[in-house]
């Protein structure tokens, strides 16, 4: 896809990543639609891009709010690109989490961006050529204690982007689905940040990620995982798992401690 061409619905805009791959969109010239709850983030980017980028205000959870979407899609004449970027998460053990916070992971998660791409995939079928990429996670592949149910999430996201890929395989709409590592944002709490420094976890800058992903998506990539040590250990989990079981059992008396220390001073309204 030629990116000067694209015509972008962005979800998770006001993020780390979602900022880094709204800036790095438009300073390619494409149209940008630009979704979070939040505004105040996205007014650098906005006041920079006045012909390029837009915002719509909406919680992805709210049927009301995805309708604006698909309204502002229509008003600019219909997409070619959907990045679902938006998402939650909580560095806890399960025990640790009400069952509120576990119906908002799954409903971000996964039932947000697979309503989001139902509701806007007449738009990208229009289009001579389009895109969804869903951005899931490392642990989309490799179920990492204290992040169960974000584990959960991400996996499911994966298995609906693959089986969406086959759907979509005889129309114009291609899918790519994309793995960060950590990344420096928001996202991660201070003991999820104290985990990563613990176990020497690379942690990429959002620029990094938005580049690989915009590169992802130039060359028509059907999935991009990021980090060397992070795309061995996809791999050998899916051989060996439980050779990566015991590795993981060795670290969990630390998670366990680390998972317990903050509160919730993370989680965004
Ligand atoms: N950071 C990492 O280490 C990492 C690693 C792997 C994968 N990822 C994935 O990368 C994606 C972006 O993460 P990030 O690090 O950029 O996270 P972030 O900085 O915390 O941003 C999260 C984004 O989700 C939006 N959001 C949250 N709740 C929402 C709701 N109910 N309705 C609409 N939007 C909502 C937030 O916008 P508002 O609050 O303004 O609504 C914000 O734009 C996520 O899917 C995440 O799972 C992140």
């Amino acid at each position: 896809m030629r990116l000067s061409d694209a015509r972008v619905v962005l979800t998770g805009a006001s993020g780390g990543i979602g900022q880094a791959i709204a800036d790095a969109l438009c300073a390619k010239g494409a149209r940008v639609i630009a979704v979070s709850r939040h505004r105040d983030p996205l007014e650098p980017l906005l006041q920079r891009y006045t012909q390029n980028l837009t915002w719509v205000g909406g919680d992805l959870t709210f049927a009301s709010d995805r309708n604006k979407i698909l309204m502002a899609a229509q008003a600019i004449g219909g997409i070619n690109l959907l990045i679902n970027a938006a998402g939650i998460n909580r560095f806890a053990m399960i025990e640790q989490l009400d069952d509120a916070e576990i119906h908002a992971m799954l409903a971000l998660n996964v039932a947000a961006p697979i309503i989001l791409t139902r509701t806007l995939l007449p738009l990208l079928r229009g289009a001579s050529h389009s895109m969804v990429v869903n951005v899931g996670s490392t642990y989309g592949s490799i179920g990492y204690p204290g992040y169960a149910t974000y584990s959960a999430s991400k996996f499911a996201l994966r298995g609906f982007s693959e089986a969406l890929r086959r759907e979509l395989a005889d129309t114009c709409v291609n899918v790519l689905y994309v793995a960060p590592r950590a990344t420096r944002t928001s996202m991660n709490s201070l003991a999820a940040q104290a985990l990563n420094v613990a176990l020497k976890s690379g942690v990429d800058e959002p620029r990094d990620v938005a580049s690989a992903v915009l590169h992802a998506i130039a060359s028509d990539h059907r999935d991009l995982y990021l980090g060397w040590p992070e795309r061995f250990f996809v791999r050998l989990n899916n051989l060996l798992p439980n050779l990566v079981d015991r590795g993981l059992r060795k670290h969990l008396p630390l998670i366990r401690r680390l998972s317990q220390k903050p509160g919730k001073e993370h989680l965004k309204p």
